[in-house]
């Protein structure tokens, strides 16, 4: 059964416009970057799917631990009607969540969120096998702009997992939780899981394994570029970098450029130009710290309630009204 993605608050039009405009914008910076949300064509939702059973990639198996041993204390801390899960992806972890809310009765409405259309399809099968009485709305919106369009109904959590916020500058998770602070109502609630601040030899590792699949995620952002903007970057001229940054407390993903590349992305009439060892950022992803996180909560309106982590204090899930 195939389940149809509502696109009317971003159609492909829309994204092949707001590529078009990252990319005029962040080609042209220096250092060059460009945002994380163009990794996830269908390519990229599926390697990062990998990513996630990958032995170094820790998060989401330590994730799925804390919500295996707090599913229930988070569906009796929040009993809600609607679950809107931002940056859904496959919805797998989740599930945990949503058998708990309807253990306990009260679920009506699911609303999954996310910029990949594969994605949100592919997991909306799962979803309406699983949960047959529950309403089940996939919408192809962006998460840090759309949250106002969102038709939620009664008491509502919004969920989002993964340590996705951590994708967003400090600036823009402050945008981001104004956001969800205006669009919760009485009652409702912002489950929030945020990796953790951890030894260096753990983090590296997670973000460049020996398999190669996250350079293959990194790498998937120019064929992006090249298909969607008929682009000739050429990708195996770029090398993946994970580093470190301590005073930011992020890992960084780049793509370094091996060679002088002179390239044209012809949809736009961009030529784009890399130095011989020239670097590209293409992904930040923040660790968090409980005051830290506690108090960008706060300065948004919302109140860290309850604080749920692993034995090994890698991940932590957040409870906030
Ligand atoms: N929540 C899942 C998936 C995390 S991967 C998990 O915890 O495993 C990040 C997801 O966010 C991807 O599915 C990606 O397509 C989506 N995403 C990235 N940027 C987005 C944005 N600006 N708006 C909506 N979804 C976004
Ligand atoms: C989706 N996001 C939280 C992942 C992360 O860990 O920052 C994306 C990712 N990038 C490389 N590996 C996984």
């Amino acid at each position: 059964m195939s389940i149809s993605v509502d696109d009317r608050l971003l159609d492909s039009a829309d994204a092949a416009d707001e590529l078009a405009e990252d990319a005029r914008i962040g080609l042209a910076r220096t250092p060059k970057s460009l945002p994380p949300r163009w990794f996830y064509d269908a390519r990229g939702s599926e390697l990062f799917e990998q990513i996630t059973e990958l032995p170094e990639y820790y998060p989401t198996r330590t994730e799925a631990r804390i919500l295996s041993d707090h599913a229930a204390d988070i569906a009796a801390a929040a009993p809600v009607e609607t679950v809107i899960e931002l940056g859904s992806g496959s919805s797998t972890k989740t599930q945990l969540l949503l058998d708990a809310w309807q253990r306990g009765g009260t679920l009506r409405r699911i609303i999954t969120v996310d910029v990949s259309t594969s994605a949100l399809a592919d997991a909306a099968v799962g979803l309406a096998a699983r949960y047959p009485a529950v309403d089940l709305l996939p919408v192809r919106a962006d998460f840090t702009r759309h949250l106002d369009g969102l038709a939620k109904r009664g008491r509502t959590a919004v969920v989002f997992l993964g340590s996705t916020i951590g994708n967003l500058d400090p600036a823009e998770r402050a945008s981001f939780f104004h956001g969800v602070r205006s669009a919760l109502g009485e009652g409702d609630v912002l489950l929030l899981g945020t990796d953790l601040v951890k030894p260096v030899d753990i983090l590296v590792p997670a973000y460049d394994d020996a398999a190669g699949v996250t350079a293959a995620f990194n790498l998937n952002v120019l064929r992006v570029l090249n298909r969607e903007l008929d682009g000739d970057l050429p990708l195996e001229a770029f090398d993946h970098r994970a580093v470190w940054n301590p005073v930011d407390e992020r890992i960084e993903m780049w793509l370094r450029a091996t060679r002088e590349i002179r390239a044209r992305l012809g949809r736009i009439g961009l030529d784009v130009h890399f130095e011989a060892g020239e670097e590209l950022l293409t992904e930040i992803s923040s660790k968090f710290r409980r005051d830290g996180i506690t108090a960008e909560l706060a300065a948004a309106g919302l109140r860290l309630r309850h604080w749920w982590t692993d034995p090994e204090q890698l991940f932590a899930l957040s409870l906030s009204d």
